[in-house]
């Protein structure tokens, strides 16, 4: 059997430096672990565009269909504010997200014990905290018709319509489940069933879904009463499954319960491929940062833990991506620190390369 395959799209800004820390891990898992993937590269957003005129070229879509998983960095820049609409970076990637179908968007909040103190919440509220937004993305009030701003009388009317197919919250239902077995087995659905009929409808086909998975625990909750929840004791959670709207600020606000954007992941995950794994494309939620970049300032922490999350979710290691992340946390112990997560005074700070670095010597120790 081939290897598994990984296309890297490394993008615009600070988007190379990060990659080139996930690069010496991949190399890592390769000499270390015997674990081998054939690895590519190609172009996105600011610079495919420099190099084709477009922000993803057809052929880097056409790899990006048939590989096992999709790392990214990030795309964007002021050089490209000027550009139409139609070519801007940020169009690379939504390209991508649309036409691999990537409807189950997967945002972890997971508080590493060194960085407990950094939290706006009580360390102990924070400290081991290890929960999933599983959020809906490809459907729901961002897409719904009719919209638009519309002249209604004397004043101006601007709609958006929440829209859910059954088959739609089937699936993302789906992924969240299969995602809550190899956790906690516990499944929280957030929607408004008291005052929207797509809530309605998402709360009765997730029941439905459950059907399949009886050792799930599954419970339901409005989106606000949840958003209360999570920052009061977000511990009472594992996985959390919503729709676009409200996934889009819950799993905000989650994500920063744990602190620095430089230590953010995500995974878009779609339907199975012919091999079983899912279509998948991992990156970190940060942005190119162009205020930082070329400087070796950048956190590559959300990138690399980006690629364990491909370990865990594409390739059925997630013995090797704890094993990644444990690596962070012992370097995070050790008071290893990117500029980005300076909080005591007398620390200074490591590069970027310095983190990767921190990082892999970690690895070996755990070995
Ligand atoms: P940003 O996430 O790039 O930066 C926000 C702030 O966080 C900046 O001060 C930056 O220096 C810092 N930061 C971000 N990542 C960091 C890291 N790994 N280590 C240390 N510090 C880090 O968001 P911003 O400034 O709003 O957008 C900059 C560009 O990135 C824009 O062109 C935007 O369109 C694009 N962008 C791209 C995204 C993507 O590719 N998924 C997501 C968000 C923004
Ligand atoms: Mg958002």
């Amino acid at each position: 059997m081939s290897n598994p395959s990984i296309l890297i799209l490394p993008g615009d800004g600070i988007g190379p430096e990060v990659m080139a820390e996930v690069r010496k891990v991949i190399t890592w898992f390769g000499d270390k672990r015997d674990i081998q993937f054939d690895v590519s590269e190609d172009l996105v957003g600011g610079a495919a565009y420099d190099a084709h005129g477009t922000p993803l070229h057809d052929d880097t879509m056409a790899k990006a269909q048939a590989v096992d998983a999709v790392l990214l960095g990030a795309v964007g820049g002021p050089k490209y504010d000027v550009l139409d609409f139609s070519v801007k970076p940020e169009r690379g990637l939504l390209r991508l997200r649309k036409e691999m179908d990537l409807f189950s968007n997967l945002r972890p909040a997971q508080c590493f014990d060194a960085l407990a103190d950094f939290s706006s919440l009580k360390k102990d509220v924070v400290a081991g905290l290890d929960i999933m937004i599983v959020r809906e993305l490809t459907s729901g009030i961002y897409f719904g018709e009719p919209r638009g701003i519309i002249e209604e009388g004397n004043e101006r009317v601007g709609i958006n319509t929440q829209r859910y197919t059954e088959s739609e919250i089937e699936r993302v239902a789906r992924s969240a489940f299969e995602l809550a077995m190899r956790r906690d087995k516990k499944l929280c659905s957030m929607e408004k069933a008291n005052v929207m009929e797509s809530g309605i409808l998402w709360r009765e086909v997730v029941t439905e879904v459950s059907k399949d998975y009886p050792e799930v625990e599954l419970s339901h909750m409005y989106a606000d009463a949840g958003a209360m929840q999570l920052c009061r004791w977000p511990k009472q959670f594992d996985v959390i499954v919503t729709d676009n709207l409200f996934g889009d600020l819950l799993s905000d606000a989650a994500a920063m319960l744990t602190g620095s954007l430089g230590m953010l992941p995500s995974a878009s995950l779609g339907a199975p491929m012919d091999n079983g794994r899912p279509k998948a494309m991992y990156e970190p939620v940060h942005g190119s940062a162009p205020d930082i970049a070329g400087e070796g300032k950048a956190n590559p922490i959300a990138c690399i833990l980006s690629f364990a999350m491909a370990l865990r979710y594409s390739f059925d290691l997630g013995d090797e991506a704890t094993r990644l992340e444990s690596a962070i946390n012992t370097v995070l112990e050790k008071g290893v620190r990117t500029a980005d997560l300076l909080g005591e005074e007398g620390v200074t700070p490591v590069s970027t390369s310095g983190m990767g670095d921190a990082i892999i010597v970690a690895l070996d120790e755990s070995l």
